[in-house]
């Protein structure tokens, strides 16, 4: 949610900032600002505009000044609309002080309130003008120096903050500080960076030093200085990128998501790489299992649906009891956990706020923290007792697709080691499933060798005024994403059923001609007679049935086969097709597909 960043050094800052907010865009795209150093003594150049980046790249011509230090900002709105003046960067009353935030300040009314008593002219109605002014009387209060007024001032501020600030006065000089939200330093060859994520300098250097909660960094182009919030020095914590700088582009594709979706069997084989072999201490290391009693999943989104999976798993092979959480509704009804409680959240992005709240609540409750997360260094894992990476490389498309059958993989490797620790699945169960896993990547290419009739037949559905999913076992779960996807893709009503569940209420939804998708359980199940069934129903009532399915089905209008699995695993080959059926539908309703609408990729505020 809102993309940072900030350039030091020997080039020219404009390109660095730019192509920074262009590799940040898809975490917020409300408007874009950036701000540069010129010279001590001169105002300092700031352009902001409401809209994509392309607006403000626009207006930028030649007439940028030489500089080399600056700071870029793209917005995803909470306070204030989507307008220029409410963009960032944000200056103090003399012009001298930029500062551009991610996250909400939630003591802002008061402080504003304050400051305009003390005089200070606010222009927009966001909350991080605020913190620009409070930041410009400490900055006086501090004799000009910007880091002892940024450690000041944040620790007047409530909420959740990712801060960068440069003043007129000194060129080459960026002061960070973060809080609740993302912010990593990129170390480079007489340069440094500040940004929300390491895609944002991935190009120019691979090394990277974490920030830890309520430090201040202070970046010149050859030096860094981290402290808490006391003013002590703090040791660097560098680590490298392992993220070559091609995965976070395009490479050919004309969007990000088709790039990822057909990315997934390489994202499913770098998640199992090492993995397969029996039981592996390692899988769970830092966290002692013994006396385990709940497992309780918490997730958001799509990772939610990725846990719901992981449900079904972990229960059968591991046989103890779990519960999947919306983070969000999580912590605020204060459940009861302790130190028998294994707690996982599961993140691509690893700065999801409500995972983190619900995590740090559970945390304090005594319980163990193992998560599952994308990103290397990022909050959620540093914060946890250990986790599990899911190998799916930077995912950008607002959607997501290979972060998901990542996560999904990790769910099944994570069962498999808790049955084989609990001594609850058999050695040869335990077998079968890792040959299953292992041929995953190679199915999913075969599903997506498969997919290209289903885009001329998204296509016919473009108008339809709704979409229904059905599911039943790891098919609801993979029902409510595909539901999900088409939501967030194609602005349509969409909504994902347990097939069961239907004649209870949802089947008033059919009516003639209503698109329904039913995700086949594995043939000759049990379940897959009883969703055949279920199909019947609707289709009595005039569904039209895009089946996806392992084998035959008589009574589909159309059917996608995918490979036949463990049934347990189907989730990773029903969902591909689902995620092409939302790309394709958001191109026919001419959707934006890696910035869809009001969306950010990650949400770092309640
Ligand atoms: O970074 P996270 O995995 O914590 O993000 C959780 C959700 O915000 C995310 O999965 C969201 O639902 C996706 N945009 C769905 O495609």
């Amino acid at each position: 949610m809102c993309g940072i960043v900030g350039y030091t050094g020997k080039a020219e800052a404009l390109s660095p900032v730019l192509e920074g907010l262009r590799r940040l865009e898809y975490r917020g795209y409300d408007s874009a600002g950036i701000a540069l150093v010129v010279k001590a003594g001169e105002p300092l150049w700031i352009e902001k505009r409401a809209g994509k980046l392309g607006n403000l790249e626009e207006i930028l011509g030649d007439t940028v000044p030489a500089s080399h230090s600056g700071i870029g900002h793209t917005r995803w709105a909470t306070h204030g609309g989507p307008t220029d003046t409410n963009a960032h960067p944000h200056l103090d009353n003399e012009g001298k002080l930029a500062l551009i935030h991610n996250g909400i300040i939630e003591n802002y009314v008061e402080l504003r309130a304050e400051l305009e008593k003390r005089g200070h002219i606010f222009k927009s109605e966001t909350d991080t003008e605020s913190v620009v002014h409070l930041l410009s009387d400490a900055r006086k209060s501090h004799n000009g120096d910007l880091a002892a007024a940024m450690r000041d001032v944040c620790g007047q501020l409530r909420g959740s903050f990712t801060l960068l600030a440069i003043h007129a006065d000194e060129p080459g000089r960026i002061v960070g500080a973060r809080r609740n939200s993302p912010l990593v330093v990129g170390v480079g060859d007489g340069e440094m960076f500040l940004a929300s994520d390491v895609a944002a300098f991935i190009a120019h250097t691979k090394r990277a030093l974490e920030l830890g909660q309520d430090e201040v960094v202070d970046i010149t182009g050859d030096s860094v200085v981290v402290t808490d919030l006391s003013g002590k020095v703090l040791p660097l914590k560098e680590y490298e990128i392992s993220w070559d700088a091609s995965a976070a582009e395009r490479g050919g594709y004309p969007h990000f998501m088709l790039k990822e979706i057909c990315e997934q069997p390489k994202a499913i084989a770098d998640t199992l790489i090492g993995r397969l072999s029996g039981l592996d201490p390692a899988i769970t290391e830092g966290i002692d299992l013994a006396g385990i009693s709940k497992v309780v999943i918490i997730a958001c989104g799509t990772a939610y649906h990725a846990g719901l999976v992981g449900k079904y798993a972990i229960e059968k092979w591991a046989n103890i009891p779990v519960d999947v959480e919306l983070a969000s509704e999580y912590r605020y009804r204060e459940p009861s956990v302790d130190a028998n409680t294994l707690i996982i959240p599961i993140s691509q992005s690893g700065e999801t706020m409500d995972t983190l709240m619900a995590m740090r609540y559970a945390r304090s409750h005594g319980a163990r923290v193992f998560s599952v997360c994308n990103t290397n260094g990022s909050t959620i894992p540093r914060e946890s007792d250990a986790v599990l990476y899911t190998h799916a490389g930077p995912e950008i498309a607002v959607a997501s697709t290979k972060a998901f059958t990542a996560q999904l993989i990790a769910m099944y490797l994570l069962g498999l080691h808790l049955g084989r620790v609990r001594g609850t699945i058999s050695a040869e169960l335990a077998k079968e499933i890792e040959v299953h896993l292992a041929e995953l990547p190679s199915k999913v290419e075969q599903v997506l060798e498969t997919v290209e009739p289903l885009r001329a037949l998204t296509r016919k559905f473009k108008d339809a005024s709704s979409m229904l999913f059905l599911g039943r076992h790891v098919g609801f779960p993979t029902a409510l994403e595909g539901a999900l996807k088409l939501k967030e893709l194609a602005y349509m009503h969409a909504e994902g059923f347990a097939g069961g569940e239907l004649k209870h209420g949802p089947i008033a939804l059919i009516d003639q001609g209503t698109p329904v998708v039913a995700i086949m359980p594995a043939e000759g199940s049990l379940l897959a007679e009883k969703m055949a069934s279920n199909i019947q129903e609707v289709k009595a009532r005039g569904a039209i049935i895009i089946a996806i399915a392992d084998a035959p089905l008589a009574s589909a209008d159309h059917l996608v086969r995918i490979p036949t699995t463990h049934e347990f695993l189907q989730p990773v080959l029903s969902v591909v097709p689902l995620q092409v059926i939302a790309y394709e539908m958001a191109i026919a309703r001419g959707n934006d597909v890696d910035q869809p609408r009001n969306l950010a990729k990650s949400v770092t505020v309640e």
